[in-house]
């Protein structure tokens, strides 16, 4: 087993983030700058949006962080959001979710200007991504890509079996997987859970990517000997052995899957990092205007 390690991986994206930006910036253009929309006070919520602050000033991007208390009016939502796509400075923009009940994500999503969509959840990006187009790749979709590529695992031919089909990961990761590119043209099949004999087809599976958000779910039975195993889950349990009280467990029972694994993801330190840099990589995008020329 040899361990695919993300928080490497993004450690040297950022130091070339950083180096880029450094030019720019000595080259007299603008720092790069992300903002992020927080509403209420859910703890995963603000630590995510903490990493990404803190991800932004280690890059020398600038970043904004704007928060509304829970009961905000979807109104005043959407009048911030149409305000940071008019807003010069700001060169892409997330809203965290999720949002609480009586706010419509969709509709948020949908108010956020494509070109300054850097999490890539609109629809018009999610689009331009299925026919091939450029556009903004969601973050966790474009970190697996990107820890495939950097390490060289073989995708084409190969059976891909992605378990989970959320809008954010598993349908996209499908089809990028798919797509006549390298990384890519693979055999791609989407499980869930509908899926009948899920043991059998996911053990034929040459890359398997666990994004069902269902803590230690696959165990060593159910992986082909020598498999790539890319762990996409984060489940938060409460922990006695460290300081915060908090651990993080995987979809993927590590201990025993990593015996059988070629390649695998390790959580924390695999794809989590990764999404923090796809975001920084998507905003320097945007501060170049590559997706969306002007
Ligand atoms: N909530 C959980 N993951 C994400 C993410 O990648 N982006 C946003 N905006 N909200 C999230």
């Amino acid at each position: 087993m040899k361990i695919i390690d993300g928080k490497k991986i993004a450690n040297d994206i950022k130091e070339e983030i950083a180096n880029e930006v450094k030019q720019i910036i000595e080259g007299g253009g603008k720092t790069p700058h992300l903002a992020a929309i927080i509403v209420g006070h859910d703890g995963a919520s603000e630590t995510y949006v903490g990493h990404k602050e803190k991800a932004c000033t280690q890059v020398g991007f600038n970043s904004t962080v704007l928060r509304f208390e829970d009961d905000v009016a979807e109104d005043t939502l959407l009048r911030r959001v149409h305000e940071l796509n008019e807003d010069s400075d700001i060169d892409g923009f997330i809203v965290q979710l999720p949002l609480p009940k009586h706010i419509s994500d969709q509709k948020i999503i949908e108010a956020i200007a494509p070109k300054k969509d850097v999490d890539g959840f609109h629809p018009v990006n999610l689009g331009r991504m299925v026919i091939g187009l450029p556009a903004y790749i969601s973050a966790t979709p474009a970190g697996i890509m990107e820890l495939i590529e950097r390490y060289n695992i073989e995708t084409s031919g190969k059976e891909v079996v992605v378990i989970g089909r959320s809008n954010i990961v598993g349908k996209p990761i499908s089809i990028l997987l798919a797509q006549k590119t390298n990384p890519g043209n693979a055999t791609v099949t989407i499980t869930h859970s509908r899926t009948k004999n899920l043991k059998e087809v996911v053990s034929k599976a040459d890359i398997v990517i666990a994004a069902l958000g269902n803590a230690e779910f696959l165990t060593a039975d159910m992986v082909k000997e020598g498999a790539t195993v890319i762990d996409v889950g984060i489940t938060r349990v409460k922990s006695d052995k460290t300081k915060s009280g908090w651990k993080l467990l995987g979809d993927v029972k590590f201990d025993e899957v990593a015996e059988k694994a070629g390649w695998i993801t390790p959580v924390p330190g695999g794809v989590g990092p990764m999404t923090i840099v796809s975001l920084l990589q998507n905003t320097l995008k945007a501060s170049k205007r590559e997706i969306y020329p002007e």
